[in-house]
C-alpha cells in the first residue's frame, strides 16, 4: 500500500482554517478518498489533556520554554499514536496546525528563536515533516476582528495576547515560509469561505497528484 500524504494547515488566529479543513474532509470523502482530520495540540486523549494545560486561561505563570516543550510533547504523542499509523495505512492526513505554529508562536513571537524551537521539535518529530503546508494568509487585525465577532469559538490563553503578539506571529510565519519555500502553498484567506475553500481544494488536488 502507498504511504498516505501529510498535509498541515497553518495561519494566524481567525484565518478560517478549521472551517476549511472540515469542508475539505467532507469533499474528499465524498470523492472516495480515505481522509483523517485532526488537530494540534490535541487529536488524541493524552495530547488533548496537554492542550488543556497549555491553553487554560488561569495558567498565566507558564514560562515560554515550558509552553514550547508542552506543544512538542503533545505533538510527539499525536504523531506516534495517530498520524503515523494513518499515513502507513495510505490515508490523507489533514492536520490543523503542526510544527510551524511552534516556530511562529514560540520561536518568533515569544522570542525563543526559530532555530532553538526547531531543534526541540526535531527531537519530537524526527524526519516527519509535512509533505505540504497550506498557509492561510490573513492580516492579524482582520483575523482577530473575525474571532471577536464569532461568539461560538473558544477563547484561549493565546487569543488573549495583544495585537502586537499576533503581529509577531504573522512576521514569524513569513520567515518560516522563506526558509521552507518548497513546502508552502499560500492561500489568500481574506475572501469568502467558499472562495477560500475552492482554491484550497484545487491546490490540494494538485498536491495529491504530485504524490
Ligand atoms: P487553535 O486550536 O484555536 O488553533 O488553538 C491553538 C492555539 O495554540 C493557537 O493560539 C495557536 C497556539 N499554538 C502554538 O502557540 N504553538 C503550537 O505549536 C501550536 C500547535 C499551537
Amino acid at each position: 500500500m502507498n504511504r498516505g500524504i501529510f498535509i498541515t494547515m497553518e495561519g494566524p488566529e481567525g484565518a478560517g482554517k478549521t472551517t476549511i479543513i472540515h469542508m475539505l474532509g467532507q469533499a474528499l470523502q465524498e470523492e472516495g478518498y480515505q481522509v483523517l482530520l485532526t488537530r494540534e495540540p490535541g487529536g488524541i486523549p493524552i495530547s488533548e489533556q496537554i492542550r488543556e494545560v497549555i491553553l487554560n486561561k488561569d495558567n498565566t505563570a507558564m514560562d515560554s520554554r515550558t509552553e514550547a516543550l508542552l506543544y512538542a510533547a503533545a505533538r510527539r504523542q499525536h504523531l506516534v499514536e495517530k498520524v503515523i499509523p494513518a499515513l502507513e495505512n495510505g490515508t490523507i492526513v489533514l492536520c490543523d496546525r503542526f510544527i510551524d505554529s511552534s516556530l511562529a508562536y514560540q520561536g518568533h513571537a515569544r522570542g525563543l528563536d526559530i532555530e532553538e524551537v526547531y531543534n526541540i521539535n526535531k527531537f519530537a518529530i524526527g524526519d516527519m515533516m509535512p509533505d505540504a503546508t497550506f498557509f492561510f494568509d490573513i492580516k492579524p487585525e482582520e483575523g482577530l476582528r473575525r474571532i471577536q465577532s464569532n461568539g461560538d469559538r473558544e477563547v484561549n490563553r493565546l487569543d488573549l495576547e495583544a495585537l502586537e503578539f499576533h503581529e509577531k506571529v504573522y512576521e514569524g510565519y513569513q520567515a518560516i515560509i522563506n526558509r521552507w519555500k518548497g513546502r508552502f502553498i499560500i492561500i489568500d484567506a481574506d475572501r469568502t469561505i467558499e472562495e477560500v475553500f475552492h482554491e484550497t481544494k484545487n491546490q490540494l488536488m494538485v498536491a495529491l497528484k504530485k504524490q
